[in-house]
């Protein structure tokens, strides 16, 4: 579970230029894949077409062997799979918990299993003294930590970061770099977009996968 695949996949959003093109990759289930590439290189392009937030003008984009398109139920999708906006996009004058909480209210979880994934999610992650506290209290790695419950209180099998660090300093990116590492070693396909190399840290199973002029290269580190 978690398999991406893109076949022929051209995106463009002015006719005079194209973001992503003629793509064609497949990400097998599970692995730590860091998405890197310049500032307007379409790593937020690529994160946005696996979660359904824009389509291909081309090709196919398949999530364990089915095809994602404007036709595909996006509370099911999204339920699946876990975005870590740059922006973070929470609540700010909620608390962490009610942004924590939220996707469990639009997916359609059993309310039994709510209770659990969020408990689950709020160990995983150690976040247990910030609950209560409104988001806009928070510091930037706080908020970062949040985002990333939210993201994966649904149990997705993907998981998309996009520039983690483009807000925090180094010792909380790399900070935030292990929690992800921890979640990711829990068996999810988790795709990490950055322009910062120096975020890119050597893990068995590491993918690299380099965007230049709409295609990817791979690297295994
Ligand atoms: N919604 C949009 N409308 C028009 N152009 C866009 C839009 N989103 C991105 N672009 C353009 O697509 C290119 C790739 O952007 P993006 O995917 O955000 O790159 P990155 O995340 O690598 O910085 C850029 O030239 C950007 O200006
Ligand atoms: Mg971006």
């Amino acid at each position: 579970m978690g398999k991406i695949v893109f076949q022929g996949v051209t995106k463009s959003y002015h006719k005079s230029k194209v973001v992503i093109d003629d793509l064609s990759f497949t990400l097998d289930s599970g692995g730590f894949n860091f998405l890197v590439g310049q500032s307007g290189s379409g790593k937020t392009t690529i994160l946005h077409l696996i979660h359904l937030s824009e389509v291909p003008n081309s090709g196919k984009i398949m999530i364990d062997d089915t095809i994602i398109n404007r036709q595909t139920n996006l509370t099911n999708h999204r339920t699946k799979i876990g975005y870590v906006f740059q922006d973070y996009r929470l609540i700010e004058k909620q608390t962490a918990t009610f942004n924590i909480k939220l996707p469990l209210y639009i997916s359609k979880i059993k309310r039994r299993d709510r209770i659990k994934f969020f408990d689950k999610t709020v160990a995983k992650l150690s976040i247990e003294h910030l609950l209560d506290k409104t988001v806009e209290s928070l510091s930037g790695g706080e908020k970062q930590l949040i985002s990333i419950a939210r993201a994966i209180v649904t149990n997705p099998k993907i998981l998309l970061i996009d520039e983690p660090s483009a807000h925090l300093d180094r010792k909380n990116s790399l900070k935030i770099l292990n929690v992800l590492m921890g979640i990711q070693s829990l068996g999810v396909t988790l795709i990490l977009a950055t322009h910062d190399i120096e975020l890119i840290k050597a893990s068995e199973g590491s993918r690299i996968m380099i965007l230049k002029n709409g295609k990817i290269e791979f690297k295994k580190i």
